[in-house]
């Protein structure tokens, strides 16, 4: 497989996030964000994206590794306290000029800058008030893309109105496990509807606003398969299925949430007030889909309403991520071929896809060859997607440079770039060499 066999159009890109990378987290006018008060408790033991890449200082260099890798286009995120401090009302100019340079950097250099509105590093301020689980978000989401869309939409055409809606409310806002650590159905509910109301009126301001715009919304998904063939296993994993891979996608395209699969998702409808059903849908230019592991599912008594339980990756003798996930790369093309059975898909890129190890970084050198063979493999179904007439427009790679995974830290390293956290320099792995031969031959 080269990358000639992929149709000229094709879009190579990497992704990264603001909170992930840029650093510089309480300087040159930034408000806090739910990120930095979780990171900076106490408790937290994984460190803290502070500084994170210095993704703020330092992305004129990384842009042109970005270039010198023969990368198309470039994927990142505004951090909306950089530009409200408090979430509304008042406005941090160099923030907003911080993202000016960045995008002029990238059109300089001939990338094309893709930007996510929401990467999961709400303001404090509105955390303070209830966060995604109040209805005011509405309001809030709605100055922040009107500002956003009208001062960037002359320069940026792209544009990704959230990412990944159900790992912020879900590991936020259900789990507990992301910021800003809030538990159970009765914060999951309302955030997952608020983030689904919010989805297509992001994309409704940024259609108003912006000329010629390609307006996209990214969402997880995981093949998801059953312990073994008994029933109980298989309703299991439809119901996991129904929740990793239906819940944001189904309302966003006029179907409602899936509680056909899941029948306790009805309590939902306490949060959906008269006229939402027609606010829900809108028809977006392309989804971006993000696929890193496979989910085997079980039935369990526990959690109720949802009755059923991942079989950890360890447990399963299969081949694993630095966080304990599984490494399937077939799991991609099962899921393109999924979402792509969907009415009204026009077309799909695969806005983040990626694997992490903890990467050593030996005599001046980092050997990942387990990532080649990662991309080797996911890019080879991404082919084969598209030969099979499904329309997969691009891939962006998660991510550039090692960065803070979430609550991770910086231990599980994804990029293909190896980062010094204490010196921030910066060392191409094997796998950024091999990709930039690869995509050198088009
Ligand atoms: C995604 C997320 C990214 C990155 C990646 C790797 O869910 O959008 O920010 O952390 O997972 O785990």
């Amino acid at each position: 497989m080269k990358s000639k066999h992929f149709p000229k159009s094709f879009k190579w890109g990497t992704a990264i996030s603001s909170y992930q990378n840029e650093g510089e987290y309480n300087t040159h006018g930034k408000g806090p964000s739910i990120w930095d008060t979780f990171t900076n408790r106490k408790s937290f033991k994984k460190g803290n994206g502070n500084t994170a890449t210095d993704f703020y200082n330092t992305y004129k260099e990384d842009l042109l590794k970005v270039k010198a890798l023969n990368l198309d286009c470039f994927r990142f995120s505004i951090s909306w306290s950089r530009i409200f401090p408090h979430g509304i009302g008042e406005i941090n100019p160099e923030g907003v000029a911080f993202y000016h340079d960045l995008i002029q950097a990238c059109i300089d250099l001939n990338i094309e800058p893709w930007v996510t509105l929401y990467h999961w590093d709400l303001p404090q301020a509105l955390e303070d008030q209830g966060g995604w689980t109040n209805r005011e978000i509405l309001n809030w989401f709605k100055t922040y893309v009107e500002f956003c869309s009208k001062e960037y939409g002359a320069t940026v055409k792209t544009w990704i109105i959230l990412n990944e809606p159900m790992s912020f409310v879900g590991l936020g806002y259900f789990l507990g496990m992301h910021a800003p650590g809030k538990k159970g159905f009765k914060n999951f509910l309302p955030a997952a509807h608020h983030a689904t109301l919010c989805q297509s009126m992001g994309g409704r301001i940024v259609r108003k606003n912006v000329k010629d715009a390609i307006i996209g919304t990214t969402f997880s998904c995981s093949h998801v398969s059953p312990l073994n063939r008994r029933v109980i296993h298989k309703k299991a994993a439809a119901r996991i299925d129904a929740l990793v891979n239906r819940f944001f996608i189904e309302p966003t395209l006029g179907l409602g949430y899936p509680m056909d699969a899941i029948p306790g998702l009805n309590r939902i409808e306490k949060y959906v007030l008269p006229g939402d059903e027609e606010l829900m849908p809108f028809d977006f230019d392309f989804i971006g889909l993000q696929y890193y592991f496979k989910i085997v599912a079980k039935f369990s008594l526990l959690p109720p309403i949802l009755f059923a339980q991942e079989v950890p990756a360890e447990k399963r003798d299969v081949k694993i991520n630095a966080m304990n996930l599984e490494i399937y790369p077939k799991g991609l093309y099962k899921v393109l071929e999924k979402f792509n059975a969907y009415p009204g898909i026009k077309n799909i890129y695969i806005t983040e896809s990626g694997v992490c190890f903890e990467d050593e970084l030996i005599e001046g050198k980092v050997n990942d060859k387990n990532r080649i063979n990662y991309f080797k493999k996911t890019f080879k179904y991404t082919l084969k997607a598209i030969e099979n007439n499904i329309p997969v427009k691009g891939y962006f790679i998660w991510t550039l440079v090692d960065n803070f995974e979430w609550a991770e830290g910086t231990k599980p390293r994804f990029g293909i770039i190896y980062t010094d956290f204490k010196t921030q320099k910066r060392t191409v792995k094997k796998s950024g060499l091999w990709l930039k031969r690869f995509l050198s031959k088009r």
